[in-house]
């Protein structure tokens, strides 16, 4: 009898080929029963054999570590053995085109790696661990998601990391990560050349040459005992991540994994389910009902566009079409909010719980830029400050992108300061406004883990919430760079009057040009006109000018704004003039940091006494020259309005929203 049971036992072993010592395991589908794998986070067995790491929720990470650790050396301080496994992974991304992050091959000290983050830590690290050599983590990245953070090549990569989340060699995948279809990898290291090489194929059978090879010594980096399984994250994007196979050896070849004996992912599209009925019945009735059933199905794939099923679930960031559709009443003209270039944005009410949102849908035919601007969206996100408009979501259909936001029941700044209708803001109000936007920009610039250019600000993008704080809105066009990093070149966007001189030059977005326009702000409040009012007469062109020579014969009083019939604090207001003049200062070094700024403005610093003359350089005749010809010609407008990418649609919203004066520069 118990002979019986040690063959039943050993049959059944057998039948889900195990690993005989620890130093080799072969897996060829999971079976819960029969794995020593130890998942966390939201991963599972599926009935059908496979190890599903994450599936379409926003913002989690899957594990799965073989239980117990493998031997990859003999004394801590000897050489790492080598090794070598193959794995088959399916990517099923909820959106076709973009990914939700990715999964990671990994050796890694610990099973469960409890302090990891998801999104674009893809379950591994975290943001105060990335880098440290404490780690010893080893890791081989399949990302598809391109997060400027970590100097991502692009959105679908393969990389090698070690102890950290910027890969330490990384290339562009020669096939589709997130195709939904399956691909084979082979990873192997050997400790005497002390290369790791990665290949990469849609078949079982593998290249004869690496997609990636790297020459590292692992031994510093393994300890004598290590974990190794798989990590995998979601993050405001979302994809299956599946394993279908694995395979692992110590000081040898992994066994080879056939893609024909793996378990395969069930078909998922709709419109195959129904064929596969229409087929099975094979008479005349099932015949037309197919043709029905498929007629109806093409009416609808047409009509609504995406029979996603991301499209039907309602998640803390993605919202469906219906519910927006249903919160702005139909997107009906009662709801408009406001309109551009780049589309409209709608009030709406989110039931459960109930809460006003504001909806903008931006009409976008570039996938290339909507992929752009989604991996924006998936770091601009994660920013939270009282005195920032908190993106609460997205939803996608067709060409259109939907963006959920707080909802500001004040409406834009710019509409307090000049829309003759309106209430105007008494002297109070606008402090507190310049006081909160400043916050909101120290946060941008050195609160958050990057530093975040916002590089549009102005007074139509400070919203005004219902106590009349002002809050930032529109990261549109913001750049996110490292800190410490050098900013890279780009196409010189915002809007002219707030645009920083040394910007046309340079081509970079920095914190500094962000205090110009900031700088730009103060003037704009405390005065009630714009920065440049073309029709004005020609000496009152230029704001800051205007205050800087007022400033020079004493009569600063006069470019108070009007409107506050001499009601404000005197001090302040100066201090607001002073700053504004040298926030304006054509030198970028000259002018202060976001941090300063606050201090001044909090009191806790006095603004000197002698200021220097804002247009003191050689910049000046720069600025002029673009000044003069725009005014010659409206061409950036138009340029910005046909033309793909996030920063120009933008771009073209912001003239609208103002005077026609956006620019954008190729
Ligand atoms: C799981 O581990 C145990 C003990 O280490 C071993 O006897 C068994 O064969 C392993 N099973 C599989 C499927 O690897
Ligand atoms: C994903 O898995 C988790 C846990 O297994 C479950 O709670 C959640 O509903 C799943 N989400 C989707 C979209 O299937
Ligand atoms: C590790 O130690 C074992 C036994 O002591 C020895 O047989 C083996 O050659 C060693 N391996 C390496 C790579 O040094
Ligand atoms: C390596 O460490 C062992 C003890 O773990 C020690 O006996 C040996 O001398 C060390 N070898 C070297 C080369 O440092
Ligand atoms: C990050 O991970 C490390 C361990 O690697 C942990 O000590 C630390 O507390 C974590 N930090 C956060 C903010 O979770
Ligand atoms: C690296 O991690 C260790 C232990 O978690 C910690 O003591 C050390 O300060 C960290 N180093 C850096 C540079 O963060
Ligand atoms: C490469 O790996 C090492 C680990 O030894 C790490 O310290 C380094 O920062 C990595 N380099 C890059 C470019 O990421
Ligand atoms: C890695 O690839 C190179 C070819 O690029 C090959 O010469 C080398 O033998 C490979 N090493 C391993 C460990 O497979």
């Amino acid at each position: 009898m118990s002979h019986l049971f040690i063959l039943l036992c050993s049959i059944f072993f057998l039948s889900i080929p195990s690993s005989s010592q620890l130093d080799e395991l072969f897996y060829s589908g999971f079976n819960e029963l029969n794995t020593n794998i130890t998942l966390s986070g939201i991963s599972e067995f599926q009935k059908n054999g496979i190890l599903r790491l994450t599936n379409e929720t926003s913002r989690k990470m899957g594990h799965a570590f073989h239980t117990s650790p493998f031997h990859f050396k003999n004394s801590s301080n000897g050489s790492a053995f080598s090794f070598s496994t193959s794995f088959a992974f399916v990517i099923v991304p909820e959106y076709p085109k973009l990914g939700g992050h990715g999964l990671a091959f990994t050796l890694s000290p610990s099973i469960d790696l409890p302090t990891a983050l998801p999104s674009q830590y893809l379950g591994l690290l975290n943001a105060s661990d990335i880098g440290n050599f404490s780690n010893h983590l080893f890791a081989v990245e399949f990302d598809t998601v391109q997060d400027f953070e970590f100097g991502d090549i692009n959105d679908n990569h393969v990389g090698i990391n070690i102890n950290t989340m910027a890969s330490n060699k990384s290339v562009a995948a020669d096939l589709n990560l997130k195709g939904g279809k399956p691909i084979m990898v082979w990873i192997e290291y050997d400790s005497i050349t002390t290369l790791i090489n990665v290949t990469i194929s849609p078949s079982s059978s593998k290249p004869r040459l690496p997609i990636l090879s790297l020459k590292f010594d692992l031994s510093p980096i393994l300890h004598e005992w290590m974990f190794i399984g798989f990590s995998s994250s979601t993050g405001l994007l979302a994809s299956s991540h599946y394993v279908l196979g694995w395979s692992f050896k110590i000081n040898g070849a992994s066994k080879s994994l056939s893609l024909n004996s793996l378990p395969s992912l069930p078909v998922i599209k709709k419109i195959d389910k129904a064929l596969v009925i229409g087929v099975s019945g094979s008479s005349f009735v099932f015949l037309v009902a197919m043709i029905l059933i498929v007629a109806y199905l093409i009416r609808k794939f047409k009509n609504r566009d995406v029979i996603e099923e991301w499209e039907l679930e309602i998640g803390p960031h993605r919202y469906s079409y219906k519910e927006l559709k249903k919160a702005t009443r139909g997107f009906k003209d009662k709801e408009l909010l406001g309109a551009g270039g780049f589309g409209k944005v709608y009030k709406g009410t989110l039931p459960n719980p109930k809460i006003q949102v504001a909806v903008k849908r931006i009409s976008h035919n570039s996938k290339q830029g909507l992929r752009e601007f989604v991996s924006e969206i998936a770091s601009i996100g994660r920013l939270r400050h009282r005195n920032l408009v908190q993106l609460l979501g997205w939803c996608r259909r067709r060409g259109d992108l939907l963006l959920v936001y707080d909802f500001m029941p004040n409406g834009s700044l710019d509409r307090f300061l000049f829309d003759e209708q309106n209430q105007k803001l008494s002297w109070e109000q606008r402090f507190k406004i310049i006081k909160g936007v400043a916050s909101g920009l120290l946060y941008l610039h050195e609160g958050y883990e990057q530093i975040v250019i916002h590089r549009d600000i102005k007074a139509s993008n400070v919203l005004l919430d219902g106590e009349l704080n002002g809050r930032l809105g529109d990261f549109g066009l913001a750049r996110l760079y490292e800190h410490g990093a050098n900013p890279s070149t780009t196409r010189v966007v915002g809007t002219l009057g707030y645009l920083a001189p040394e910007l046309p030059r340079t081509g970079k977005a920095t914190t500094g040009s962000d205090v110009f326009a900031f700088g730009a702000l103060l003037l704009e409040v405390a005065c009630g006109r714009r920065p440049i009012e073309p029709k004005a007469a020609p000496e009152e062109l230029v704001l800051v000018d205007w205050v800087w020579d007022n400033w020079k014969e004493g009569t600063f009083l006069n470019v108070v704004d009007p409107s506050l019939k001499g009601e404000f604090d005197e001090i302040e207001v100066l201090m607001v003039l002073k700053l504004g003049l040298m926030c304006s200062n054509n030198v970028a070094l000259t002018r202060p940091s976001m941090r300063q700024v606050v201090r001044y403005l909090e009191g806790e610093i006095d603004v000197p006494e002698v200021l220097q003359a804002p247009s003191s350089s050689d910049d000046d005749q720069v600025f002029d020259g673009f000044v003069n010809q725009y005014l010659s010609s409206s061409s950036f407008v138009e340029k910005g309005s046909n033309s793909s990418t996030v920063g120009d649609v933008n771009a073209s919203f912001a003239s609208i929203s103002t005077l026609p004066l956006s620019l954008c520069i190729e």
